[in-house]
């Protein structure tokens, strides 16, 4: 059993931020941020929580589909940046968006691998609602808000946003993943609370996440390819978590994949951990990128540790 993306949708919150306003809070400059990962601008949360962005991704994903709210059985939000530890994002959501109650609706934190995550659980959710039924996964995100502007390595690169798909099942499709886990908290954390109760902020050993990330990366998608009997010149595009440009560089020099098959967009959103592939696809959709039938593989990795990729035919 497999799934077809019905519709895609993102929403970025109003706060452009540059390199060069970065420059003004943090000793870093536009060039080093530039050489080093890529990233030229991000979006912060101007006031905005985690469900008012998912909330704005998620209407547009109904509206641009077209079906009747009452449809929607399951909602999943990946996300690591919840507004509350309870309720979740998913269940507020199914408030503001006046979702039936005879909804399925749970967050999930397997950070910047979630939307993939969410993805493999969407699959055994759709096994039990009809075809006509659907299942929306909205990747939210407000890092802003646990980011450290001492640590000038980690806040740069990080971006707030949410990206949304709708999925319906197919039972002509089967869908093939690789995913994985290991306990990273030395490398990659946000946690503990300080005396005044505040929030934690995001630390990385940076170094061990990108050698984690590039090898992590191509062996997930090594692994989807040899799952699916897929071979690598038959991928129409690849989409990985935008964490760095030189982490995706690293993967497609290292696979030998044409590098106009990676969609690259971390230069204009910064790291949205598991709203990344989401506003990708998003943005793919926008651009009329994606064709019926295409094989599209989705690959993320991060805080958890966590990784998983899988294969999907749009
Ligand atoms: N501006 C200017 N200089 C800087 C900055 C900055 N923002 N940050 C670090 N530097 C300096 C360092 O102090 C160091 O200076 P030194 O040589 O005088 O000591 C120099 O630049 C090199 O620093 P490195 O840490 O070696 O830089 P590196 O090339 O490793 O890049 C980076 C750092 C961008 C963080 C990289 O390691 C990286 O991308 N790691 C992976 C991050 C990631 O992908 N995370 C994803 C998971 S996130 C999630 O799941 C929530």
């Amino acid at each position: 059993m497999g799934f077809d993306i019905i519709a895609t949708s993102k929403y970025l919150p109003n706060k452009a931020v540059s390199n060069f306003d970065l420059e003004k809070i943090v000793d870093t400059t536009d060039e080093w941020i530039i050489n080093r990962t890529g990233i030229k601008n991000r979006y912060y949360s101007d006031g905005e929580s985690t469900v008012d962005m998912g909330y704005n991704a998620a209407l547009q994903v109904i509206e641009k589909s077209g079906i009747d709210r009452e449809q929607i059985r399951a909602i999943i939000v990946p996300t690591f940046s919840p507004d509350y530890m309870s309720p979740s994002v998913s269940c507020l959501l199914q408030e503001r968006l006046k979702l039936s109650e005879n909804i399925f609706a749970f967050d999930i934190n397997a950070a910047c691998s979630g939307f993939i995550y969410a993805l493999k659980l969407a699959e055994g959710i759709l096994a039990s609602i009809r075809e006509d039924e659907y299942l929306m996964i909205v990747g939210t995100e407000c890092i802003s808000k646990v980011l450290d502007f001492e640590d000038r390595s980690t806040c740069i690169l990080f971006g707030d946003g949410s990206g949304a798909v709708l999925l319906r099942r197919n039972d002509k499709k089967k869908s093939v993943f690789s995913v994985g886990a290991r306990g990273g908290l030395a490398e990659l954390s946000c946690a503990g609370v300080n005396k005044l109760g505040l929030q934690p902020l995001v630390k990385m050993d940076g170094k061990s996440v990108f050698r984690f990330a590039t090898r992590t990366m191509t062996a997930c998608i090594l692994d989807v390819l040899d799952k699916s009997g897929v071979s690598k010149y038959d991928l129409d595009y690849v989409v990985c978590h935008q964490a760095n440009k030189r982490i995706i560089e690293y993967a497609q020099k290292k696979l030998d994949i044409p590098k106009e098959r990676f969609y690259v967009n971390i230069e204009r959103y910064g790291n949205t951990s598991s709203a990344s592939i989401p506003i990708a696809l998003a943005e793919m959709d926008e651009k009329d990128l994606l064709k019926r039938g295409m094989k599209i593989l989705l690959v993320g990795f991060g805080g958890g540790l966590t990784w998983g990729g899988t294969l999907i035919e749009w």
